[in-house]
């Protein structure tokens, strides 16, 4: 019996672009989906937007328009880019949708009928200017364990340590800096520990989730569950909690909702039943593939739910790891956070489903994207190896033997039997989402075929014996189309050029056409396949993706001239060489330096400049020759008596550059 499958990604938020980061996720994803199709299999691959929550009702608030366009905007981005990289879903929606709201209500009804939600007074952060209760991310304020400035209502980036919003100094609101007071509220909660035996023995049951994700989720089951808030307080962008007023739902209860809302809509269009067919139907397999960030949603709460409500729980759940840039984490200022559409700009979406599929297996490991291993496996493998193999013999085929093939000899035989000797371990991998053991046995594959080629040597046979040349060729044809099958999954469109080619039509290869083998028939002229990766293109990549931090002071409108003064007012700023004799850091301030400066014969005199942002490392000015304003009347400040200036300019507080001084000019000398 054919079983039905369904499949789903995580659902992106609808707030900002697809990156490169997300789409490890649903390249992988789309390569299984097309692998079970590809074998028979009735698979359905369901994603949406993610599109409820705080983040979005307020940049929706920012952008002075309505969370409903705001998310319709992303929603169509986001569709685009995904088709840019051939991600094939059988339907992509949103959250935000009748049938999501309907399921939403059901499932929060299930779990109130089964007893396992409970109402609790809280109290949270609040800001009365904004009306609003304030999330963790939109507090900041000072840690209270190593003072760093500017650090969010949870965690300091600075030391790691966390906290609560309420222990943070000087903390105020993100969206208009005002002190946060506090509020209480009533709001629903799960009580997840009713369902801590369950969930233990789905857990633990073979092949729900990998041993890596196990150990995580033993631990938190170990550590015990607490009980989920499921509410938020209006003003919030999600539904309303039926019977509540000003309460909705919390994005994250209504999210995983998606896949089941998102695949009615699919089977509404499809003539399917979303329960019989799918959720309530006991042979139906359900999958999700995640990151590794969001496992406690959907190896706990979300099994939950489901148990809740009587519905399938998920057959598995697929863990990723997360995607490094260049070894580090992504960073726009580095030009590391590369948007989808940036990618698909510069360089083939085929090369980025490649070199995933190379660096995927089914572990929790990160995969770095470093710009040089990219460029060196698309060009040596895919290109190289396996394009070219292609091109030399179809092209020579379609030039030299007006495009017919033939039949194989015994070492074509033997190279084909070989090839296809490898069928079903790759089609193992492929199904136990080891990628990049399923490619490395195609590019062994294509290891032995470029050899017989280059071996038999058919531009030198033709000479003397035209009919075996034509046998070589067919051979490496036939090879080529076997490698195409196999990497069909992850370059589906270069499995397509391959097929059109060799005249086997549109549609796509199946597993089993790997046993159709192609002889005295005819092909099509060549066409190109994929280009090398040029280096050039992943720079200029990069470059486009850098974000300058500073682009509020670009398009700041240049001030008007100040009024003019006289030539003896000018001179009345006695400007003097001075050498830095020393410099420290000001605890407690963030952007000034205390430096004593020494003016020679004229003595020393201590100056607070600000520019500690320029200069983190003060050590390294002492020994400098600067100029100094040596006749500004002395400030008394927070930290002590600032006696003058040193000139420095440039465009902000971290760019500054000081007028330096050869050192040859004496201490204490006029300069202007
Ligand atoms: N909206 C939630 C998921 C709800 S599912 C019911 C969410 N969205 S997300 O846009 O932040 O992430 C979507 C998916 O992309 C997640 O599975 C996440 O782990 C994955 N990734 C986001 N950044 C990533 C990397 N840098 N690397 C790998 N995967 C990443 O979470
Ligand atoms: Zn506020």
């Amino acid at each position: 019996m054919n079983n039905k499958v369904l499949v789903t990604s995580a659902l992106p938020y609808a707030n900002g672009p697809i990156h490169l980061g997300h789409l490890v996720e649903y390249i992988q994803t789309d390569i299984w989906v097309r692998f079970l199709k590809m074998m028979g299999r009735d698979a359905i691959y369901i994603c949406a937007d993610d599109a409820h929550g705080t983040a979005i009702e307020i940049k929706a608030n920012a952008e002075g328009i309505s969370p409903e366009k705001l998310i319709a905007g992303f929603q169509e981005e986001h569709y685009r880019d995904f088709l840019k990289f051939h991600i094939e879903f059988d339907f992509y929606g949103s959250t935000h949708c009748d049938e999501n709201r309907k399921w939403a209500e059901t499932l929060y009804n299930a779990l109130k009928d089964g007893g396992h939600v409970v109402s609790k007074e809280i109290e949270q952060t609040y800001c009365a200017t904004c009306g609003r209760f304030l999330p963790d991310r939109y507090i900041k304020g000072s840690c209270p364990n190593c003072k760093a400035e500017d650090q969010y209502g949870d965690q300091c980036e600075m030391c790691n340590s966390t906290y609560n919003p309420t222990d943070l100094k000087d903390a105020k609101c993100t969206i208009c800096e005002s002190a946060p007071t506090r509020k209480k509220s009533t709001h629903d909660f799960v009580r997840l520990g009713d369902f801590s035996g369950m969930l233990e023995e789905w857990i633990n049951a073979p092949g729900h989730v990998s041993e890596g994700v196990k150990k995580f989720v033993g631990q938190w089951l170990k550590d015990g569950l607490k009980d989920w808030d499921i509410m938020r307080d209006s003003p919030y962008f999600g539904f309303p909690v039926p019977g509540h007023k000003d309460k909705f739902f919390y994005v994250w209860l209504d999210a995983p909702i998606g896949y089941i809302s998102n695949s009615e809509r699919w089977c509404e269009k499809n003539n399917r039943d979303v329960e019989k067919d799918y959720w309530r139907n006991p042979d139906t397999e359900i999958y999700h593939f995640i990151g590794k960030d969001i496992i406690y949603f959907h190896t706990l709460f979300w099994p939950a739910m489901l148990k809740a409500a009587g519905l399938n729980m998920p057959n598995a759940v697929y863990v990723h790891g997360f995607l490094t840039v260049e070894g580090k984490k992504m960073s726009k200022s580095r030009g590391t956070f590369i948007t989808a559409s940036t990618y698909a700009e510069n360089l083939d979406p085929q090369y980025l489903r490649y070199f995933y599929a190379s660096k995927l297996g089914d572990n929790l490991d990160d995969i770095d994207f470093s710009f040089k291993d990219f460029e060196n496996r698309v060009n040596a493998e895919l290109v190289n190896k396996i394009a070219n193999l292609a091109s030399r013999s179809i092209s020579f085929v379609s030039k030299r033997f007006a495009g017919k093939l033939s039949t194989l000899d015994e070492a074509g035989k033997e190279l084909i039997n070989k090839a296809l000797a490898v069928k079903d371990k790759v089609a193992g991998y492929y199904q136990d989402r080891n990628f990049a053991a399923a490619v490395e046995q195609v590019c062994r594959a294509a290891d032995s075929a470029n050899l017989y080629f280059q071996e038999s040597a058919p531009w030198a046979l033709i000479k003397e014996d035209p009919e075996a040349a034509k046998r070589v060729c067919t051979a490496a044809i036939n090879a080529s189309r076997i490698l195409a099958i196999y990497l069909q999954p992850v370059v589906p469109v270069y499995a397509a050029s391959i097929r059109a080619m060799l005249n086997e039509g549109e549609a796509q290869y199946r597993w089993s056409a790997l046993e159709t083998l192609l002889e005295d028939c005819e092909i099509e002229r060549f066409t190109r396949l994929v280009e090398k990766v040029e280096e050039k293109n992943v720079k200029q990549m990069v470059e486009a993706s850098i974000v300058k931090e500073d682009k509020k002071e670009v398009v700041m409108e240049v001030p008007a001239l100040e009024e003019t003064i006289d030539f003896s007012k000018f001179m009345q700023v006695d400007i003097r060489a001075a050498r830095i004799a020393e410099a420290e850091v000001v605890a407690d301030s963030r952007k000034l330096l205390k430096l004593t400066l020494d003016l020679g014969s004229l003595g020393k005199k201590t100056v607070f400049a600000g520019i500690k942002k320029s200069f983190p490392e003060p050590g390294k000015l002492v020994g400098k020759t600067v100029a100094m304003v040596a006749n500004l009347e002395p400030r008394k400040m927070k930290f002590g008596m600032s006696e003058g200036m040193v000139l420095a300019a440039g465009k902000d507080d971290e760019h500054l550059s000081l007028l330096e001084l050869d050192a040859s000019v004496p201490l204490g000398q006029r300069i202007t």
